[in-house]
């Protein structure tokens, strides 16, 4: 969490007290924040980040999402200036990613993926640390840590917090010089339901003020959460847009089968539908089954008769976000099978 702080030397804390962002809802409030064209990032031969466009406006939380390695940390690297891309270029905050990257890092709050706070510290101590690398007082520590909840648990050792308050504290520490950027690398991996929603709560509430925040998530209902989402596959984006935009262009249909009596008709109806004409997913959910694929009108006919055969239940079912990405990550899967 602090990499994107060091050698900062600003003093942008008025002192008054947070809750709200630094940045005042100005001029059309809608201008892009992250504008970025075409960015590649190769670690030795390897293409990791391949020609990734994306833009997120002011005051928009998007979401970042895709299979493990398809290079969302690296991307996020590059826009902050962490890593220096092989191609492509763009602005953050209004500034060049390849020559003003200090000016980028000054302003943004970057959660990295793994706690990185000092486990054997209190949570006041680790803002104090944070605070010194960004030049600011202990007047910023404590409007922080209220800010947060953070103050009647300010003696606490980082290491004995709970997954859902070591969050806390790492938000605390990346929004503590009032960014006007936040980029969140999986920022609530092995945090409970509960921290979750406060979490996003207090997310929403920051960009209704106009805090821009790209977060990279796995979790569905996090996705949706979002304004707007951002899929990428084996460094390629494959998808952007609203959760509704990216379901409709997906256009998938999905059926459902449905063992009313739990009798165990389900592992029977499944087997027949493998392989069979448009079905191109079966996920079994509790008394169901999600039947998925891109060609409706064989799917439809290849779920009826092999759930009348079996005596079991068909109707439409509706297509969610889950089953799109599982269909992206099958697609790509596919595409890197033909290569090889
Ligand atoms: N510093 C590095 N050197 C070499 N390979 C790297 C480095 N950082 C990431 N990678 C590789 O780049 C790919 C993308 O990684 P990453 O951006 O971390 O993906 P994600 O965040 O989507 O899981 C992975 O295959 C990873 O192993
Ligand atoms: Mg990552």
């Amino acid at each position: 969490m602090v990499a994107a702080a060091a050698n900062a030397n600003t003093n942008t804390n008025t002192g008054t007290k947070t809750g709200a962002s630094a940045l005042p809802p100005e001029g059309n409030g809608r201008e892009a924040v992250i504008d970025v064209r075409n960015l590649v990032k190769k670690f030795g031969d390897r293409t990791v980040v391949d020609h990734v466009t994306m833009t997120v406006k002011r005051g928009e939380i998007s979401g970042f999402l895709g299979p493990n390695g398809s290079g969302k940390t690296t991307t996020i690297r590059c826009m902050c200036g962490l890593l220096t891309a092989d191609g492509g270029d763009g602005k953050v905050l209004g500034y060049d990613i390849r020559t003003q990257a200090r000016q980028i890092k000054l302003r943004t709050g970057y959660m990295t993926q793994r706690f990185s706070f000092y486990e054997d510290l209190t949570i006041r101590e680790n803002l104090q640390f944070v605070a010194r690398l960004y030049g600011l007082g202990s007047q910023a520590v404590s409007d922080t840590l209220e800010d947060l909840g953070l103050t009647s648990r300010r003696n606490q050792l980082a290491g004995q917090l709970s997954g859902g308050w070591k969050q806390r504290l790492a938000l605390a520490a990346c929004i503590m010089h009032r960014p006007e950027l936040l980029l969140l690398d999986e920022p609530t991996a092995g945090v409970d339901p509960k921290a979750r929603r406060d979490f996003w709560d207090e997310i929403h509430a920051r960009a209704a003020e106009g805090l821009t925040v790209l977060v990279s998530t796995h979790y569905m209902d996090e996705a949706e959460r979002c304004h707007r989402i951002n899929y990428i596959s084996y460094g390629k984006l494959v998808a952007s847009g609203t959760v509704s935009q990216v379901l409709h262009d997906a256009a998938l249909s999905t059926w459902i089968v449905e063992d009313e009596d739990n009798e165990g008709l389900l592992p029977a109806v499944a087997h027949e539908l493998s392989g069979k004409p448009g079905v191109e997913q079966i996920a079994p959910f509790g008394t169901t089954l999600h039947v998925v694929g891109s060609d409706g009108a064989a799917l439809e006919k290849s779920v009826k008769a092999a759930a009348q055969r079996h005596g079991a239940k068909t109707y439409r079912g509706e297509t969610s976000l889950e089953d799109v990405f599982i269909q992206f990550m099958g697609k790509a899967s596919d595409n890197m099978a033909e290569k090889g």
